[in-house]
This record gives structure tokens, C-alpha cells and sequence, in this order.
């Protein structure tokens, strides 16, 4: 069954005290009787404290990254089985910021979803075009060619696992949203290759999230697209009010 999820990136935001004061902030504003899944994403070192915080609350914990090797000389890194000492079963792989300032490639975000699949973690799989590929009209080959890289060695079973994050490059942090319709039309177009290479169940149960300067005023436009299954905030995931109005348009 599609899952409708809204998730919050906080990327580098907030040290341990915001932290805590924005979870709690969370807690009392978003209501515990909700369909949707809502997932917050602080960064490494608040990890383990917010899985805490967040354990008997609906609210999920998810990690921004996390290294492909199971471990070793790897200074600075964090593997998958530390995350999940610390209760973090999701996490997301591919941002355009990973991708762009840490030159994260295809093949290494390929090895990256194989490790957290082992440890039978989500991902929250991120992929996009650039400006400069929607001007040259190749959006479509990008993020067809990002997914064949990234994820289609898969099984179709490992597919349950996988979440979709839709993020246009000249969308985040721009202010500059997709229209609900350019949204629809890439997510359509990423059901139907995902259908080609797996039948229709895959395609039909898969999560497909938009990214990309979501905010309270347009968060229910774009929500309401057919193949728009919820977001991935960034900016607005910071403010309680803010990423509360977002999970609640959807
Ligand atoms: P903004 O919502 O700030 O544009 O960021 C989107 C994003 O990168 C979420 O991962």
C-alpha cells in the first residue's frame, strides 16, 4: 500500500538544545491520530538523543547519510549498524547536497542503498535535475538515468523499503517551488519507468515525495497531485508551525 509521508531534512540546522525544544515543539503540535507518516531528519550527533525523545511518539528518526562500509578506517563516518544502535531505521541517501558538494556518485549511492538494505532500513532515495538539464529539455533523462544508477539492480522485493524524494536542484532553498503540475508530470513519468522495469505493484506501492521550497501556502496544491505521495522539507521542516501546516495539508 502507497504510503502518504511528510519528512523533514533539517541538514545542518540545530544544535543539541534546538533540538530537543523543536521536538517537543512537534510533539505537542502534530496530532497523534494521523494517517501519514512523519519523519524528522536532525543531524548525526542529536541522532541518538531525538530516536530517544521520539520513541513513543508517532514521529519517526530518520539519519541524512551514512556510509557504505560496515565499518573500519573510515575517519569522520558513520555505518549503518551505529544508526541503528541508536534506533534509526531510515535513512536518506542521494541528496542533491551530498551529491553536489561531496561528489556522492551514482555507483557510490548504489553500494550505500545495498548497505542499508541489509540492515532492513529505509531509504529515503533522493534524485533531481539541475537547471541547466530542464533548460536543455534532458530533466527526464537525468532523473530516468539517477534511478537506473542508483536503484534498478534491485529486486523488486527490496522495493518496499525504498522511498522516493522528487527534488528539483533549482527548487531547494530557492524560494523557486516545481508547479504542482511540473511535479505531477515528472512523478508520473518516474511511476511509469519504475512500472516498466517492475509491473505494476511496485509502481502502484512505491512513495513518491516532492522537495523543493515546500511551504504551509503551497504545501496542499502540490500535495494533491495523484502521484505526489508527500514531501521532503527542508527550510520549513525548522519551524514547528510551519512543518506542522505541511503534514496537515496533506
Ligand atoms: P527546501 O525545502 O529548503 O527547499 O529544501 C528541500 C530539501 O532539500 C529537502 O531535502
Amino acid at each position: 500500500m502507497r504510503q502518504r509521508i511528510v519528512a523533514g531534512n533539517w541538514k545542518m540546522h540545530k544544535n543539541a538544545e534546538e533540538t530537543e525544544d523543536l521536538l517537543n515543539e512537534l510533539i505537542d503540535k502534530i496530532p497523534t491520530d494521523l494517517d501519514q507518516r512523519v519523519i524528522v531528519a536532525p543531524t548525526f550527533v542529536n541522532l541518538s538523543a531525538a530516536a530517544d525523545h521520539l520513541e513513543f511518539t508517532p514521529i519517526e528518526v530518520a539519519a541524512q547519510n551514512m556510509h557504505q562500509a560496515e565499518g573500519g578506517a573510515f575517519t569522520g563516518e558513520i555505518s549503518a549498524g551505529m544508526l541503528e544502535s541508536v534506533g534509526v531505521r531510515i535513512v536518506i541517501l542521494g541528496h542533491s547536497e551530498r551529491r553536489a558538494y561531496f561528489h556522492e556518485t551514482d555507483a557510490l549511492l548504489a553500494a550505500k542503498v545495498d548497505t542499508a538494505l541489509k540492515h532492513e532500513m529505509e531509504v529515503i532515495f533522493c534524485f533531481g535535475e539541475e537547471l541547466k538539464d530542464r533548460h536543455a529539455g534532458q530533466h527526464f533523462n537525468v532523473v530516468e538515468n539517477q534511478l537506473k544508477d542508483g536503484l534498478f539492480h534491485l529486486e523488486a522485493s527490496a522495493w518496499k523499503n525504498i522511498i522516493l524524494a522528487y527534488e528539483p536542484v533549482w527548487a531547494i532553498g530557492t524560494g523557486e517551488t516545481a508547479s504542482p503540475e511540473q511535479a505531477q508530470e515528472m512523478h508520473e513519468f518516474i511511476r511509469d519507468i519504475i512500472r516498466k522495469n517492475y509491473g505494476n505493484t511496485v509502481a502502484e506501492d512505491v512513495s513518491i515525495l516532492y522537495g523543493g521550497s515546500v511551504k504551509p501556502e503551497n504545501a496542499a496544491e502540490i500535495f494533491s497531485k495523484p502521484d505526489v505521495d508527500g514531501g521532503l522539507i527542508g527550510g520549513a521542516a525548522l519551524k514547528s508551525d510551519d512543518f506542522t501546516k505541511i503534514v496537515l495539508a496533506i
